[in-house]
């Protein structure tokens, strides 16, 4: 199959290319380092030519509802344009568990992009995942400040990236399915103590302070609404195994 991935330099995305490729898949990476800008539509055509599936797994960094909302709706509405023009069959969209009940901040961006995906013309499957074990870094250097890093209290049941671009290229092998069983990790973590964790094992010297996010937002992350139900799927890798593997 020829794929696209959009995001695929991402933190998940660089895993969902190397595991195409491990397969036999042809992959074309879009992304702004790869020459295409999924915002504005810049490449976007081109790249498409001769494509299978797109696995969307473009992402911004921002917490904000209104910054989130409009990229997402802006490389989504932008993917599915070009694919229905190029004849791309399968759209394949990565969301996160929980936003349904938690439509806030960045999570509003990805409430959008669901239902953008859902009404298009291009069929289509959705995967909801629960936070990375790469979250832990990702939010460690958002909010690090000098010696002091703040993390919001947040109970998560976070998965190995790579096992969830394992679960989207099984997707994307298969037809269009609709939205699917949700994935999670393999066990329930404090952010804190993921982030804490983390940093004693790449050998950071710092002190992590954990605080509760005023609001729905803030209540979404602590209180459980992010981690999955019944019926989910959980992959292998605990955070502890991840964590250690990252020293090494
Ligand atoms: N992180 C998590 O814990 C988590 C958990 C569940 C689901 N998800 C979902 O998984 C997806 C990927 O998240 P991630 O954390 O892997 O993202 P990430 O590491 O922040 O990567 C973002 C990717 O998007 C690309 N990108 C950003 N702006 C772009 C633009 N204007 N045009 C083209 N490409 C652009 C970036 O490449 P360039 O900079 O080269 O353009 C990069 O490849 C998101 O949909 C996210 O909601 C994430």
């Amino acid at each position: 199959m020829k794929l696209a991935v959009a995001g695929g330099t991402g933190t998940v995305g660089a895993h969902v290319v190397e595991v195409a490729r491990e397969r036999g898949h042809e992959v074309v990476v879009l992304s702004r380092s790869a020459g295409v800008d999924l915002v504005t539509g810049t490449g976007l055509s081109d790249a498409l030519s001769g494509v299978d599936a797109v696995v969307d797994v473009a992402s911004t960094q921002t917490l904000s509802a209104k910054e989130s909302t409009a990229f997402f709706s802006a490389v989504t509405r932008n993917l599915l344009t070009a694919e229905g023009a190029a004849g791309v069959g399968h759209h394949l969209a990565l969301s996160i568990v929980g936003i349904d009940e938690a439509p806030h901040g960045y999570y509003a961006g990805k409430v959008k992009q669901e239902s953008l995906v859902r009404a298009g013309a291009v069929p289509w499957t959705i995967l909801r995942a629960t936070q990375f074990h790469e979250f832990a870094a990702q939010i460690r250097s958002q909010t690090s400040f000098g010696p002091l890093t703040v993390i919001p209290r947040m109970l998560s049941q976070p998965i190995a990236a790579r096992e969830v671009a394992e679960r989207l290229i099984d997707l994307a092998e298969r037809s269009p399915s609709g939205r699917v069983a949700d994935l999670g990790g393999p066990r329930e973590e404090r952010m804190v103590e993921m982030v804490r964790r983390y940093a004693l094992a790449i050998g950071a010297r710092c002190s992590v302070l954990e605080v509760p996010i005023p609001g729905a937002y803030g209540r979404a992350m602590r209180d459980g609404t992010l981690v999955t139900s019944a019926g989910a799927d959980h992959g292998t890798q605990t955070f502890e195994d991840w964590a250690a593997a990252q020293s090494r």
